[in-house]
């Protein structure tokens, strides 16, 4: 609902507008969102058509540039990647320090940011050249640390890439290839890989996005931006509602599978437990992004022969919800995220891991939204407050409190 009080002050009218549901924070070229209808465009194409036809690395070059890459552009693009996907040996020591039961999440950030003492260059970003190096630097470095984090909790040998795979096999290749054994993959689970990372690429300004933009908005550097962005996606309300929808069903099947009595405690207001996986602050009709990664959830289940009782529990929710007066009274319909982590696991990658899945597909967006706030000159973002406290108190000494 909508939810506005304004305050007049010197400096004009303040308005307050809690979780910024009806404020526009910027204006941008990006990424079209019509909530009402579920369409979803990067750059004026449809996600429906990039997922099915294009691939990762060709729109995160669209959403950062702008326009579709020929061919000679992108293989550029991914040649000047590779030549910056080295990491400094330095950072294993950090990573190293970390004990094993660390979140993923938390030590993706914190290797992001440490990557800035390792290429202080990257900060000054005054021209756009500067700006190019920063995010090939980042687009070669992130899957590393990304892969990394994976490897340390399964305690495999840190790796590098190999350079004749394209960007998403090589991602994967360096999460799973296994010490002493020829690495090889099932061409579906590239696929279904490269269509989520796609989906997952830009969503104008959520919450991690807008992170990056008010912590570049002080000229902080695209890494420090990033590792911001990172730990704002963390939270069950944005990114870490993948891990969180995973952990429910999982849930919901050993209780013995009644989806009625999940359903009654989400809609019940003296309890705390929500439907993950439901509800989008902009969507009040399907997540185009869903209905992707629902038929995409049920093919590559296929192909791969797994069998998974949770989607069974998962399309059992979705159509109780479909149904249910209060779900339709609020427009609560499956988001990106209810469908993914069936497919994560799908492909063999820990729950754990699925927000670091959900980061490395965002990449692109928080670059391209960083790049448009630098090109654009934004000032930097300092939201004002209505003050509710205290008028003016006399001091008291601690001896006459
Ligand atoms: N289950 C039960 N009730 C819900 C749910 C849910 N998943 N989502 C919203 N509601 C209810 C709220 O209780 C509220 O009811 P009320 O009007 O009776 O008070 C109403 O629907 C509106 O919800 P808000 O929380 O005010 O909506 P908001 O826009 O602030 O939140 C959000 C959106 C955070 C996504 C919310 O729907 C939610 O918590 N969903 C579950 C977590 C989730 O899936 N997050 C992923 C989002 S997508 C992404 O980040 C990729």
């Amino acid at each position: 609902g909508v939810d506005i009080k304004t305050l007049r002050s010197q400096a004009g009218i303040i308005t307050l507008d809690r979780g910024f549901k009806n404020t526009g924070s910027c204006e941008s070229a990006i990424t079209f969102l019509d909530g009402e209808k579920g369409i979803l465009r990067y750059r004026g194409y449809a996600i429906e058509d990039l997922a099915e036809k294009a691939d990762f690395l060709e729109v995160a070059y669209l959403l950062i540039f702008g326009e579709l890459p020929t061919k000679e552009q992108l293989d550029k693009f991914y040649s000047d990647i590779q030549d910056e996907s080295e990491v400094d040996e330095e950072m294993k020591k950090i990573l190293d320090g970390f004990p094993k039961s660390a979140h993923p999440m938390g030590v993706l950030s914190s290797l992001t940011s440490a990557l800035i003492a390792f290429n202080p260059s990257s900060v000054d970003v005054s021209s756009e050249a500067d700006m190019y190096k920063a995010i090939v630097k980042i687009l070669g470095k992130f899957p590393v640390l990304a892969a990394w984090t994976l490897r340390k909790k399964k305690s495999d040998p840190l790796n590098y890439g190999d350079d004749s795979l394209g960007y998403v096999e090589n991602l994967h290749k360096m999460m799973f290839e296994k010490p002493g054994k020829k690495y090889s993959v099932d061409k579906a689970v590239i696929n279904a890989l490269d269509k989520l990372l796609i989906l997952h690429a830009d969503h104008e300004q959520n919450c991690s996005t807008s992170t990056v933009r008010m912590v570049g908005s002080s000229h902080a550097g695209l890494f420090a931006s990033i590792s911001a962005g990172i730990s704002a996606l963390w939270g069950p309300l944005h990114g870490g509602a993948n891990q969180a929808v995973i952990e429910m069903l999982e849930k919901i099947k050993e209780d013995g599978g009644d989806t009625k009595k999940f359903m009654a405690k989400a809609k019940d207001k003296e309890d705390p437990f929500r439907l993950m996986g439901f509800g989008h602050r902009v969507y009040k009709n399907f997540d185009p992004r869903a209905k992707i990664i629902k038929k995409s959830a049920d093919e590559v289940l296929g192909q791969l022969g797994i069998d998974d009782p949770v989607l069974d529990i998962a399309k059992g929710l979705e159509k109780e919800a479909l149904e249910d007066d209060y779900f339709v009274k609020r427009k609560l319909y499956p988001n990106v995220d209810f469908y993914s982590g069936i497919i994560y696991r799908a492909l063999g990658i820990p729950v754990e891991m699925f927000t670091v899945m959900f980061a490395l597909g965002r990449l692109p967006g928080w670059i391209a939204q960083w790049r448009e706030m630098r090109l654009m000159k934004e000032p930097i973002g300092r939201p004002r407050q209505i003050y509710i406290g205290e008028g003016h108190r006399e001091f008291k000494n601690v001896d006459n409190r």
